[in-house]
């Protein structure tokens, strides 16, 4: 079997731990991985798989040679790095936003879209966390349906602001509990012109304001669903910070064109790929920030109809947004790749 050389470029951040948590677990087929961060980790040991490896400092001659380049640095090395890469005929696979709305770009869910990446000219496009799990249940849904609205409450949790929120969470925590002065520095984003806490708290501010007083998490929402589903359909987006660790958790309201049953509705979903029902009122049973963190399903509950509507059904989605949504379906895309041999333009 062939193996490949492989770049993970923010190796220390969050998304880039787990993808290379993933890249082990399943045993990706690697002949040769390079770690790449910023200057602050040139020379950090990183465990791969028993080997120690040292991280280098990001650069196009570091990246040069690779056959595929998983970015997890921020949309401003994605920017300066990946189209380079790109042409140096690696594959990249951006977790960033730089991308994801290039018409020349795909934006893949592998459960929901995978056609697209044979359309790649260099670079595949992972989605905004929210949306990859919200996706994996809307698309059952308006298969069977036809999904003409989406009203999407969004529990975020902190580690979808990258490893100092999540930091952030547990520090503030620590303060609050021991009655000392909480002094935040990160959240809603970090060069925001002020902070507040998130530790006992709620933000509804989820990255910067925009058009409509909407914030670009919400507009990522909806543009990004239109362009991964290949329609438009009416959604509608609150994004809010939730004090969680992992796992973000999303309240879906569908207006569909034909009327879907809870049982229906659950027998679809129970047959999608990707998507674990936890579906058991009688025992309690509802999917959960801490059920879904460290797993690979996106975990779908509370399903009934919408008593306000003739067609319509609410839904509660969980997924990791660091697997699924982030390292998890990058590796999916990578693996999709392979299989459908395309990694090489
Ligand atoms: N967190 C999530 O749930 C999530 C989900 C989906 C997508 N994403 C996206 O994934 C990317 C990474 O997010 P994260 O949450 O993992 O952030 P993070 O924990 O803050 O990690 C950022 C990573 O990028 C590296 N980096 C930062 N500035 C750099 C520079 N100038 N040059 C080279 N490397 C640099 C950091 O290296 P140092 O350690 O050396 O600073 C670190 O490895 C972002 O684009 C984010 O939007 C995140």
């Amino acid at each position: 079997m062939r193996r490949f050389k492989v770049a993970v470029v923010g190796a220390t951040g969050v998304v880039g731990r787990e993808l290379l948590g993933i890249l082990a677990e399943r045993d990706f087929p690697i002949a040769k991985l390079t770690l790449l961060a910023s200057a602050r980790s040139k020379g950090k040991p990183v465990e791969f798989k028993g080997e120690v490896l040292c991280v280098d400092e990001v650069s196009e001659d570091a990246i040069a040679g690779h056959d595929i380049a998983f970015f997890a640095a921020g949309a401003s090395v994605s920017r300066e790095f990946a189209k380079g890469a790109a042409q140096n005929g690696a594959l990249v696979i951006d977790n960033s936003s730089a991308f994801r709305m290039d018409p020349e770009v795909p934006l893949v869910v592998p459960q929901v879209n995978p056609e697209d990446i044979l359309k790649h000219k260099g670079i595949i496009a992972n989605p905004n966390c929210t949306t990859t799990i919200m996706v994996m249940a809307l698309k059952p849904i308006d298969d069977a349906a036809v999904v003409k609205r989406a009203v999407v409450s969004t529990y975020q949790a902190v580690s979808g602001a990258g490893l100092k929120a999540m930091e952030a969470l547990l520090h503030e925590s620590k303060a609050y509990l021991a009655g000392e002065a909480v002094q935040p520095e990160i959240l809603p984003f970090a060069s925001a012109p002020k902070h507040y806490q998130i530790a006992f708290n709620v933000i509804p501010q989820v990255d910067v304001f925009q058009d409509m007083m909407y914030t670009k998490e919400e507009w990522k929402t909806v543009h990004e669903t239109a362009k991964i589903m290949g329609r438009t359909f009416g959604i509608t987006a609150t994004t809010v910070r939730v004090p969680v660790e992992r796992s973000h958790s999303i309240s879906l309201n569908l207006e569909t064109e034909r009327k879907l049953t809870r049982e229906e509705a659950l027998e679809i979903l129970s047959k999608a790929p990707g998507i674990q029902v936890i579906d058991d009122p009688d025992e309690m049973l509802y999917p959960m920030p801490f059920s879904a963190g460290g797993t690979d399903l996106v975990q779908v509950g509370r399903v009934r109809e919408d008593n306000s509507i003739p067609s319509g059904l609410n839904l509660w989605v969980v997924g990791d947004q660091l697997r699924k949504g982030a390292a998890l379906n990058a590796v999916e895309i990578g693996e999709k790749a392979l299989e459908l041999g395309c990694l090489a333009r």
